[in-house]
């Protein structure tokens, strides 16, 4: 639906005021509204990096979810302020490893005597806790797009990693990028005692995968390839590496939302490809290559929107960057000086991977 065209003049005109004081950042997966008021638009390790980039912006505007603006507000200046224009756009992933059971996980790990070479491996999408434990723990943060590269570094240090909070981007990573086998991998199962792993188990895995998902990437299951292919029959499959083992191994390619973006890029005019990430980004794309006459498709027939990426709308983002103008900063994320500290380690130690 096209936006109402006078949140789009109040939206034009704050920003307008605000001229360099603030910096609106735009992950993959915001809605068009939003996007079309972002300074800079990418994947999370791209945000990452662009939020850092500006010391002289007083505000950030973080339009995407709760872990990616806390992540905004450790690798930024502490004179600068962070908000997420509606704090209820969090993560259901992220939320599935919370701080205690983490800690408690690394009981059991350190009961079966497997801790000290284990090296934590988080995925960006964490509470800012888990990527405090990850620094304190010696281990990184990786994102879709240097995963590869973090389990590598990981591997270095130690002789197991645990990674945080996705298992399907662990394993997928793994098998598919570090030739590893599908038993060198368990899931550990913050629900159960002991994680339902033996210590036996324990000793003898490579990797131990935290049991959690994404829900938007989860519904596309191998059906969902079978049927395009059978649909389109040229079609080239591409996936993000949340979606299910099963999924990416029949894909064609994988990668990040920004890896997603070049490959459609470079893509030949008259060629089709089935996309399996977030709607939002999947119907902009086909869009805006329906006019290079590429065919893009989504990969399911149901509808996946991330719902909490969603949250921000521009109502939302109109609201912040107006409060800004009225010198009211609303919904600030602030981590707090201790977390932000070990977190910052982990942070740090993914950008200076090779
Ligand atoms: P990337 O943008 O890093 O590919 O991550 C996707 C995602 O799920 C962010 O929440
Ligand atoms: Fe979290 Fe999945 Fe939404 Fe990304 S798409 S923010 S991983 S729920």
């Amino acid at each position: 639906a096209p936006s109402d065209p006078d949140l789009v003049a109040r939206a034009r005109a704050a920003k307008e005021k605000l001229g360099d004081k603030v910096f609106v950042l735009g992950h993959h997966y915001q809605r068009d509204e939003v996007i079309e008021f972002a300074d800079v638009t990418g994947d999370s390790f791209k945000l990452a990096r662009d939020a850092a980039a500006r010391p002289d912006a007083e505000y950030i505007v973080f339009c995407g979810v709760h872990f990616m603006a806390e992540s905004a507000d450790i690798l930024t200046n502490d004179d600068q302020q962070v908000v997420l224009p509606d704090l209820a756009a969090g993560c259901s992933m992220a939320d599935m490893a919370t701080a205690e059971q983490v800690a408690e996980c690394w009981e059991v790990l350190t009961e079966a005597g497997v801790a000290d070479v284990t090296v934590p491996v988080s995925y960006m999408n964490s509470s800012a806790d888990i990527k405090a434990f990850t620094g304190r723990h010696g281990g990184t943060i990786c994102t879709s797009s240097n995963a590869q590269r973090a389990l590598e570094w990981a591997f270095r240090q130690g002789e197991k990693v645990l990674f945080l909070p996705d298992q399907h981007l662990g394993r997928n990573t793994a098998v598919r990028d570090l030739g590893m086998s599908l038993e060198d991998c368990v899931v550990y199962n913050p629900h159960k005692p002991n994680g339902g792993l033996t210590p036996e188990q324990l000793r003898a895995a490579t990797m131990i995968l935290w049991r959690g998902h994404c829900s938007v990437h989860g519904r596309f299951s191998l059906d969902s390839v079978n049927e395009v292919r059978e649909r389109i029959p040229d079609v080239n499959v591409l996936v993000h590496p949340e979606c299910k083992h099963e999924v990416v191994a029949a894909a064609d390619y994988v990668g990040s939302t920004e890896y997603i973006i070049k490959a459609l890029e470079a893509a030949p005019a008259g060629s089709k490809w089935a996309v399996g990430t977030e709607l939002n980004l999947v119907r902009r794309l086909a869009h805006r290559f329906a006019g290079q006459g590429k065919e893009v498709v989504f990969l399911d027939k149901t509808v996946c929107f991330c719902s909490t990426m969603n949250r921000i709308d521009l109502p939302h983002l109109v609201w912040a960057l107006e409060s800004l103008v009225a010198g009211k900063v609303v919904n600030r994320i602030q981590v707090d000086k201790e977390t932000e500290h070990f977190a910052k380690l982990a942070l740090e130690r993914m950008l200076a991977l090779p």
